[in-house]
């Protein structure tokens, strides 16, 4: 997915393709997001996995920063619509995260804050 140039900044800071190789934040979810969104709607466990190097992309394009927001949390936005919307009340659901970071071979735990700073490294089985 191409992200080096081919973009606008818009009036909200939303980067908007100009031509077709750039690779947007809408783009990123049509290809990968909505079909994370089908299968954990659908009941299933799903991992959205990304690997490179520093500065590659990988959080832009799982959590996104300011207004480019990134698949995860525009996942879970679509699902607690999808929730909202069912008509059927007898129905419960549950929705669990977890949000994980293996930086220099330590396994961090994103949305602890005391393991951002490194205070609490996971083990890796
Ligand atoms: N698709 C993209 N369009 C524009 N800028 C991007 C895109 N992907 C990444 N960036 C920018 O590149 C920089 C590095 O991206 P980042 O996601 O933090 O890398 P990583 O998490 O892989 O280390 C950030 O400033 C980010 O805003
Ligand atoms: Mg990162």
């Amino acid at each position: 997915m191409w992200s080096h140039d081919g973009y606008e900044t818009d009036a909200r800071g939303v980067f908007v393709p100009v031509g077709n190789n750039y690779c947007d934040q809408n783009k990123a979810w049509s290809l990968l997001g909505t079909r994370i969104l089908e299968k954990a709607w659908g009941g299933l466990n799903t991992t959205l996995f990304a690997y490179g190097q520093t500065g590659s992309g990988k959080s832009y394009t799982q959590f996104g920063y300011g207004a480019n927001i990134g698949i995860i949390p525009k996942c879970a936005e679509e699902l607690f619509k999808r929730i909202d919307a069912e008509e059927d009340k007898s129905l419960t659901f549950e929705v669990s995260v977890r949000m994980i970071e293996i930086y220099c071979e330590k396994l961090q735990d994103l949305l602890d804050d005391s393991s951002k700073k490194g205070q609490k490294d996971l083990r890796i089985r």
